[in-house]
């Protein structure tokens, strides 16, 4: 089978990261970078060791002069928008970096062309992919009998510099749609509505709020608390935040580094001692960004849709647009996709 050609957009940090994963797959030939910098793309072209990839200014060039059989969208946020509208237009399958959009207008109207092209739009929510989470998953699903309460601790104390310190809400809009898409994950289950606070300590080295307390309904009743920090010194948490969930018949725990583990319930103990599981990592299509590739690559070949193809993916976007506008109104706010 004849490898799938690609374009990435963004030669940033991430944009970076992205060029390597692509090299690293078998299935997949990065043919062109484009970046407004070109100067970023002939950097990065050196630091990750490529060759004969062109460099572009412009993704709409790149696009007309390769006619890739997928995008990378690794640009800033505000690109998002136009770099995936124009390759959906054109019927060019989009991988594109959290988040969706800019706005949840615009992600609701690339979701609508995704459609009415019929042409693959995924957003790599690349935290999902953790052999560890989806470990913690199985438990619950497997030994716990679901989940009807759950909880997740996020607190660190990174000085970032830069767009993060300066902009709004950071962390409900820079990172915590990281947990939240993986409480749907592990969960199973929809988001219904939220109640937020979100605040900045006064020993914030961030202008806009850097923490955040929230309880989501889930479907079937369950609720979903997440409390977080990016101002927390001292005993931080995993960037992949530290788990509890309920359920009928045990409880489990995922401190976002190790294995999961749980204490399940032995049959007439009521309530008194319990049988000890630790879960070892699961097996996934991919680590990271290298999963969430492998996951596109896989459905550009046989069809099969990628548990963060777009129409999934907004549901985590909705339950942040709709804590900001629960911590604004201060009233609990419907998620609404
Ligand atoms: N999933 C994760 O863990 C994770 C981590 C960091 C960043 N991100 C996301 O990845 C994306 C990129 O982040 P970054 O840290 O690399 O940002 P960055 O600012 O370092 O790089 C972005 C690049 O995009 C370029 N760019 C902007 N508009 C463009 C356009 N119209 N056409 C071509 N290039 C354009 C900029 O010149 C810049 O070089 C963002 O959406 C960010 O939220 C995800």
């Amino acid at each position: 089978m004849s490898d799938l050609q690609a374009v990435l957009v963004g030669a940033g940090g991430m944009g970076r990261a992205w060029a390597r994963a692509l090299a690293a797959n078998p299935d997949v030939r990065l043919v062109s970078w484009v970046d407004l910098l070109t100067e970023r793309v002939a950097d990065g072209i050196k630091a990750v060791g490529l060759s004969d990839v062109a460099i572009e200014e412009h993704f709409e060039g790149a696009l007309l002069h390769n006619r890739p059989d997928f995008v990378v969208d690794a640009a800033v946020p505000d690109a998002h928008y136009e770099i995936t509208r124009h390759c959906l237009d054109q019927g060019v399958p989009v991988l594109g970096e959290k988040p969706m959009a800019a706005t949840f207008e615009e992600a609701r109207d690339l979701v609508m062309f995704s459609e009415r092209s019929s042409t693959l739009f995924v957003v790599s929510q690349n935290r999902r992919y953790n052999t560890r989470l989806a470990a913690f998953k199985d438990l619950i699903s497997e030994h716990l009998g679901g989940v009807g309460q759950l909880n997740a601790e996020f607190y660190r104390a990174p000085h970032f510099g830069g767009f993060r310190e300066e902009m709004g809400s950071p962390l409900l809009v820079d990172m915590a749609i990281h947990t939240f898409d993986a409480a749907r994950y592990v969960s199973g289950a929809d988001p219904v509505s939220v109640l937020c606070s979100e605040f900045n300590p006064e020993w914030s080295w961030y202008r806009g709020a850097a923490s955040a307390v929230a309880e989501f309904e889930f479907t079937g009743g369950a609720r979903f608390s997440y409390q977080g920090s990016w101002c927390a010194p001292g005993l931080e948490t995993s960037w992949d935040s530290s788990w509890r969930a309920i359920g009928p018949l045990g409880s489990a725990t995922w401190d976002g580094g190790g294995n999961p583990v749980a204490e399940v319930l032995r049959p007439g103990a009521n309530g008194a001692g319990g049988e000890h599981i630790e879960a070892a990592p699961a097996t996934i299509s991919g680590d990271g960004i290298s999963g969430t590739l492998a996951d596109f690559v896989k459905a550009l070949r046989t069809g099969e849709k990628p548990m963060t193809e777009c129409h999934d993916n907004i549901k985590s976007f909705a339950m942040v647009v709709a804590a900001l506008e629960s911590s604004r109104s201060g009233r609990r706010v419907a998620v609404e996709a």
